[in-house]
């Protein structure tokens, strides 16, 4: 029995701390912007911190703003209405797990965080929804940030890798790094594969919830579709690198990317006329249409 005690407190002293979940959980959406800091990360990485910024990625809670809309009736018209078994009657009701259905991926650090945050992010969406302009602002404190990718998602398989640690950003290299905050770089073995943005872009229903969604589902494409016909371009070959595009990580909002994403030939053969017994002389064509998605996955998707 006393073996087994210290073997367990040598267990847990040894599970190595996350990021942030050795630290207090995040009360409100202040506090979660504060956690998940990036603004010093401008100063030297500007051009990065700029492209980012225009991504749909830095606005994940607002979208097109179709995600804020969405994120506000899956609250309304789901939760509140429709799912009848949720628990929820009125915001108050609302816990992390309700809305992981949307922030599973939208803002996978809401895990760091208290129900009272799940509640204040159900809120804004409904009165960014509705036109209010400070809820708006108060969602656009929070996304998928630097930190998303390269510390809380930069390791996938945590028995090889373990869990990502506080203090670290993950890239492509080992070393020191400047940032006072985040005193090291390391490697993490999935920055240039696709499976890292297929973390959130999706394989299907997400059946690992209570209530499964389905939203995005690229991911499950590309394995299936792409790969196999003999795709070998990753997720970060057609969006940062191929079009020049980096952090912007655009899709349809790129000009050449749009250009290039379907290709489409048409074919036309016209019968000067097709002889039916009963009407006598029908003029006649015949079109073959071949279309080519370029796309490492369907389109559109989402
Ligand atoms: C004081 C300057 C400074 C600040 C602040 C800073 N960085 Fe860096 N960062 C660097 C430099 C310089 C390198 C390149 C180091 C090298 O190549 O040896 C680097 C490298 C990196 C890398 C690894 C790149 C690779 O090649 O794989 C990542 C990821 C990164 N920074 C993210 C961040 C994030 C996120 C923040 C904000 C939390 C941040 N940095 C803040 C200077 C800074
Ligand atoms: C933490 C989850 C997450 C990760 C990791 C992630 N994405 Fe996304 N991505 C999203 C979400 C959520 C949106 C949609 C945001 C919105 O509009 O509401 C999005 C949007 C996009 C878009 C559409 C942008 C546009 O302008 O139309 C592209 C392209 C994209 N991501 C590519 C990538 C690539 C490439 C990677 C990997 C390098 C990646 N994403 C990693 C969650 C993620
Ligand atoms: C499996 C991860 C995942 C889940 C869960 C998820 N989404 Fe998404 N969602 C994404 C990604 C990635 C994109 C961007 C890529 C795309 O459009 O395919 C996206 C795109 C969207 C878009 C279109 C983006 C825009 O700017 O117009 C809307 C709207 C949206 N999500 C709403 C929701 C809502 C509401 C929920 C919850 C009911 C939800 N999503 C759940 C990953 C997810
Ligand atoms: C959606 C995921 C995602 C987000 C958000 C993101 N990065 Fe990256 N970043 C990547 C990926 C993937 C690569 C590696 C691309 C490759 O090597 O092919 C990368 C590469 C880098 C590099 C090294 C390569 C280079 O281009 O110099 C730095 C530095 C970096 N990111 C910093 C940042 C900073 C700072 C932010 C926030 C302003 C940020 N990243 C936001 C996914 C992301
Ligand atoms: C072979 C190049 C290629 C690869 C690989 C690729 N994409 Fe795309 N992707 C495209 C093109 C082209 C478009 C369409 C752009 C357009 O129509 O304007 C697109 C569109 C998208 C969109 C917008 C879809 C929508 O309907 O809103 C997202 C999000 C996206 N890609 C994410 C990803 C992710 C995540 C991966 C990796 C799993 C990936 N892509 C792999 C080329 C690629």
């Amino acid at each position: 029995m006393r073996v087994f005690k210290l073997i367990l407190a040598v267990l847990f002293i040894a599970v190595p701390l996350t990021a942030f979940a050795a630290e207090k959980k995040a009360n409100s959406i202040d506090e979660l912007a504060k956690m998940y800091d990036v603004s010093s990360c401008k100063a030297c990485h500007a051009k990065i911190y700029e492209e980012w910024e225009k991504s749909y990625h830095a606005a994940s809670l607002i979208g097109s703003p179709r995600t804020m809309a969405t994120i506000a009736s899956a609250v309304k018209d789901g939760m509140m209405k429709e799912w009848t078994k949720s628990g929820v009657k009125k915001v108050e009701d609302i816990k992390v797990e309700h809305m992981l259905s949307c922030l599973k991926c939208h803002l996978p650090q809401i895990k760091d965080a208290t129900d009272a945050v799940a509640q204040e992010i159900a809120k804004a969406a409904i009165d960014g929804a509705a036109g209010d302009e400070d809820a708006r602002a108060k969602l656009k404190k929070v996304g998928i940030n630097c930190l998303v990718c390269h510390n809380t998602k930069a390791l996938v398989h945590k028995w090889v890798d373990g869990e990502p640690e506080k203090g670290v950003v993950y890239g492509n290299k080992d070393g020191a790094h400047a940032d006072p905050k985040y005193k090291s770089m390391k490697k993490s073995p999935i920055m240039k594969e696709s499976i890292l943005c297929g973390q959130c872009h999706g394989l299907g229903p997400n059946f690992d919830l209570a209530n499964p969604t389905q939203c995005a589902t690229q991911y499950g494409s590309y394995l299936h579709a792409y790969v196999p016909s003999g795709g070998s371009e990753t997720c970060q070959d057609c969006h940062m690198h191929k079009h020049k595009t980096g952090h912007f990580m655009p899709a349809y909002r790129d000009p050449s990317q749009a250009k290039s994403a379907v290709k489409v030939d048409v074919d036309t053969k016209a019968y000067y006329t097709f002889y039916a017994p009963a009407k006598g002389h029908i003029p006649t064509a015949v079109l073959t249409v071949k279309m080519i998605s370029n796309a490492g996955h369907r389109i559109p998707d989402g």
